[in-house]
């Protein structure tokens, strides 16, 4: 920032502890303010500032460090506020900013008011959220609020310039810097910060006070330490935030004391269903307690988590492996588990962001699960009509499998709902799912053009349809499915081309009858669903990659275990063996409904085809690396009728030609699908995922056969269907490493 024009001439910060000198350093030190100038009634706090280099300059008076100020930092404590304000007032110039750096917002709001008669446009109350057991101004220091948060409160008249302008102080300090309203900072804060400190205080005193308190604390276990560090903070400070936030304190403390009664309630009456509900719901939530705090209701915002894949040209494949579950699988084994009556045990359950996103919807409707816990989850069922309302909207992360189901299923339902998905679910199209449901008689808003998020309006009489699907998508003809449980009558769908059948089969293995007539599915609503056990196999997208990988790599000799067969899903297969692939099927059996077998795939010399458009649904996932395949076949490759790549979580025919031209192979593009040449030379060069999984991992395979270093950004969502890639990847032999993975 130095050499830069600073962002303010002369900021006057009023009060030198810990967080007002830590300010007054960072400003400093990174050229954000001409001069700072500190002001504290404290003489000797004062003087150590000006002797330790934290301000430049020390006012005698708040009229000395406020007259000709442009910015006016008040960090005093709360309670003391109204009383500086009346004391800063006659000397505030009108374009001033004023702000503050307190705990409670509406408090702060209410003085200002108080002193000054309205809040003006120019005061823009603030809270960086950072701290420390020190305190003082020999405490500061200029990286307090280096990777920490900075909330800061607008109202909606707030000046804009002196908004953007606070915002750049504070990111000039390496703070990040968020905005929200005044009320809702105040109930965030009273919930996540205010609560622990008064709980903490409370159980020390508490245990103190009991007779063998010498004992408790001797034996107290790292436990007590943990829970109760936070007992130790600044009794004055807490007790001022306590008074200042007393409203929203109590109803979060009335929330916390009724929640309490009920484990208590749990407890004597032995209510072990409660108790696992409760203490599973909130292990999950704590160990996504970040990515919660991030504004996400469950998965990572991966988007915030760059990861690049490095990889060296060459290699041959061989091993012995099994590749994660089923996506589509493991997310209905916990919706039809959920819905039904009993408990499901699901073993080979993929921890993806994805399916775990629909993991965590559930639980966010009231259903205990279990796990999951190496593949193995134990869900609760609910019966069909025993979800409850979730207390904000559904996060599900990339995935738009969980969307358009859950559509179908949250339509029927007797709350509201809403659905919402990161940058990439939220340009996918849900038109698709909406429209069908709304002639069932469901309630629906999107976003415009029919994307994300999806209001559902809870409460409404669905009534089966026939559906003819204008696009062969299981999504859709799963998500009409799920409402037709509950709709009045039969719910058919008549898909233009066979596509995914799991949730058919899965539906029938609960129980529920599912009518097949040719390209026709169906259900009658009002039945129920009872529990059962899934094995679900290893996803044959995921074994898609070592597919094409050893299949291109000269020297390769893989085994790939479990393999899900079912045939709506063999596309892969079926075009691969077509282009000369060398794909032994071994040990062919049925489990819980799905074919499964073991897959050995051998190098070999492979021909571009004609793709028939008859395998385009049969393999749609696995277009991004059999376009890989065509790069390294001998002849031409010609995709038709697979436009529906283009709204997948990428529009893969694009990126994947974008990609592919980054590594010197020329494609043609054509409106639903594309050209390859086979043979062209893979150059070594950058790749941009675009945040897409499926065309991260391909571009790991295309290195088996390039002729320089590839470099892949944009990696995260890997974790969306293939948790472990990398390292099962590298021990067959791709030569791969990944940079900034969490
Ligand atoms: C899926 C169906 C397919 C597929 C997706 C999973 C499913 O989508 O691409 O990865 O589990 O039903 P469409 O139904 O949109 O083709």
């Amino acid at each position: 920032m130095s050499g830069q024009q600073a962002l303010f001439k002369r900021v006057a910060i009023i009060g030198l502890g810990l967080i007002g000198g830590s300010l007054a350093c960072a400003l400093r030190r990174n050229g954000l303010a001409e001069v700072v100038v500190g002001a504290d009634k404290r003489a000797e706090e004062l003087a150590l500032g000006a002797e330790l280099g934290v301000i430049d300059q020390a006012a005698k008076s708040i009229e000395e460090a406020v007259t000709g100020s442009d910015l006016v930092v008040l960090a005093v404590p709360v309670r003391a506020t109204r009383a500086v304000l009346a004391e800063i007032k006659p000397w505030l110039s009108e374009s001033a900013v004023l702000t503050d750096v307190g705990s409670t917002k509406s408090s702060f709001v209410a003085d200002v008011e108080a002193v000054f008669g309205s809040l003006s446009p120019q005061v823009i109350p603030g809270h960086p959220i950072a701290g420390s057991e020190k305190s003082g101004i020999r405490a500061a220091n200029p990286d307090l609020f280096a990777r920490h948060k900075v909330i800061l409160t607008p109202a909606d008249d707030a000046n804009p310039e002196a908004l953007a302008n606070l915002k750049r102080l504070w990111e000039g300090c390496d703070a990040t810097v968020l905005t929200m309203s005044v009320a809702y900072h105040d109930e965030v804060l009273a919930a996540t910060s205010h609560l622990p400190h008064l709980i903490a205080f409370s159980l020390v005193d508490t245990l103190a006070g009991e007779d063998e308190n010498m004992d408790i604390f001797r034996y107290a276990a790292g436990g007590f330490r943990d829970f109760t560090r936070i007992a130790a903070s600044d009794p004055v400070m807490w007790h001022d935030i306590f008074l200042s936030n007393r409203d929203a304190v109590l109803r979060v403390i009335d929330h916390f004391t009724h929640d309490l009664d009920q484990l208590r309630d749990a407890i004597a009456n032995q209510d072990s269903a409660m108790l696992l509900r409760v203490f599973s719901r909130a292990k999950a939530a704590r160990e996504h307690f970040s990515k919660m705090l991030s504004g996400q209701a469950y998965v990572t915002k991966n988007s915030e988590n760059q990861v690049t894949f490095r990889l060296q040209p060459g290699g041959a494949i061989a091993g012995d492996i099994r590749v994660p579950g089923d996506k589509s699988m493991s997310h209905r084994s916990i919706m039809l588990g959920a819905l039904a009556n009993g408990i499901t045990e699901v073993k080979g359950f993929l921890e993806g962001e994805d399916s775990l996103a629909t993991l965590q919807a559930f639980r966010d409707m009231g259903v205990t699960i279990e796990g999951p816990d190496d593949g193995f989850v134990r869900i609760h069922g609910v019966g069909v009509n025993g979800l409850q309302a979730p207390r904000g909207p559904l996060y599900l992360g990339n995935s738009g499998t969980a969307m358009r189901l859950f559509a179908g299923l949250l339509a029927a339902q007797v709350f509201d709902s809403e659905l919402t998905g990161d940058a990439s679910l939220s340009k996918r199209p849900m038109g698709r799912v909406a429209d069908p449901l709304r002639a069932m008689g469901a309630v629906i808003d999107t976003a415009e053009g029919g994307r994300p998020p999806m209001k559902i309006r809870g409460g409404q009489h669905l009534t089966g349809i026939h559906y003819e699907m204008p696009v062969a998508s299981a999504q859709v003809k799963s998500c009409l499915l799920l409402a037709g449980l509950y709709a009045e009558g039969s719910t058919s769908v008549t898909e233009p081309a066979p596509t995914r059948d799991h949730t058919e089969r899965m539906l029938a293995g609960f129980g529920y009858h599912v009518h097949r007539d040719g390209a026709t599915a169906s259900v009658s609503g009002g039945g129920e669903l009872v529990a059962t056990d899934i094995d679900v196999p290893a996803d044959i997208s995921s074994a898609a990659f070592f597919l094409v990988a050893a299949s291109i790599a000269p020297g390769s000799d893989l085994t790939l275990r479990h393999v899900g067969m079912n045939p709506t899903r063999v596309g892969v297969i079926n075009i691969l063996r077509q282009m000369g692939a060398n794909i032994e099927v071994l040990d062919e059996r049925e489990i819980g409904g799905e074919p499964v077998a073991d897959l050995r795939v051998r190098s070999a010399e492979l021909s571009g085809i004609d793709i028939p458009e008859d395998q385009v649904p049969l393999a749609i996932d696995e277009f991004p690396v059999l376009f890989i395949a065509a790069t390294c076949a001998k002849g031409r490759t010609v995709l038709r009728g697979a436009e529906e790549l283009r709204v997948k979580e990428s529009d893969r025919i694009q990126v994947m030609a974008d990609g592919l031209a980054n590594l010197g192979v020329e494609t043609t593009v054509t409106p639903d699908g594309i050209i390859i040449d086979g043979g062209q030379t893979i150059s070594g060069g950058r790749v941009d995922s675009e945040g897409d999984h499926r065309i991260a991992m391909a571009f790991a395979v295309a290195s088996l056969r390039a002729a320089g270093d590839i470099e892949v950004t944009n990696c995260a969502n890997v974790a969306t269907s293939f948790p472990g890639f990398v390292e099962l990847a590298q021990s067959t032999g791709i030569r791969i490493s990944a940079e900034g993975a969490e």
